[in-house]
């Protein structure tokens, strides 16, 4: 941890630490994984920091929650540079880069309104390639649209 960060907020004892954000989405990180601060969780949020990687990055703190696999990989999409730090008593006891999947299925909304998978009659889950990573471009395997970051930034901001 450099000590500028240190003057922000202090270490927590147990949960999550989502770094390297891209500077300016923490609060979309938040609404991923579904934290509206109602929930009683206690939530750091650091924006607009020095990294040594990205420039400025975001940082979010969650006291006493641990992510599963598919809140990484929501993460992944929009935060694609992220690292998740699980912290046990203060150590982090687990350090891991997210990964955008290969194929994202049922997440993200194909942006073609005449697409199949936008048919309600229709049992289809909507199912992506990933086609680029940074900055992450996905395409639908059913009619090749394809979705951008900003498009997926927006999709999963104003889900929930
Ligand atoms: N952290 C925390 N509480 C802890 C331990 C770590 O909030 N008890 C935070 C640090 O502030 C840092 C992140 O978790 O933002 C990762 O911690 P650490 O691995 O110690 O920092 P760095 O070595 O700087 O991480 P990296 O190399 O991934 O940038
Ligand atoms: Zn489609």
């Amino acid at each position: 941890m450099n000590a500028r960060e240190g003057l922000y907020v202090r270490k927590i004892k147990n949960g999550t630490v989502i770094d390297h954000i891209p500077a300016g989405r923490a609060l979309t990180v938040l609404r991923i994984l579904g934290i509206s601060g109602k929930e009683g969780l206690r939530v750091a949020i650091v924006m607009n920091v020095e990294s040594s990687r990205l420039g400025l990055k975001d940082i979010v703190k969650i006291e006493g929650k641990y992510l599963n696999e598919e809140d990484v990989n929501k993460i992944s999409l929009i935060a694609p540079l992220a690292t998740v730090n699980v912290i046990k008593d203060y150590e982090v006891v687990k350090k891991f880069k997210v990964k955008p999947p290969k194929i994202v299925e049922g997440i993200i909304r194909c942006p073609n309104p005449t697409c199949i998978s936008r048919k309600s009659r229709e049992p289809i889950k909507p199912k992506f390639r990933l086609v680029s990573t940074n900055p992450i471009k996905l395409q639908c395997i059913y009619c090749g649209s394809i979705i951008s970051e900003n498009e997926i930034v927006e999709q999963l901001t104003s889900l929930r």
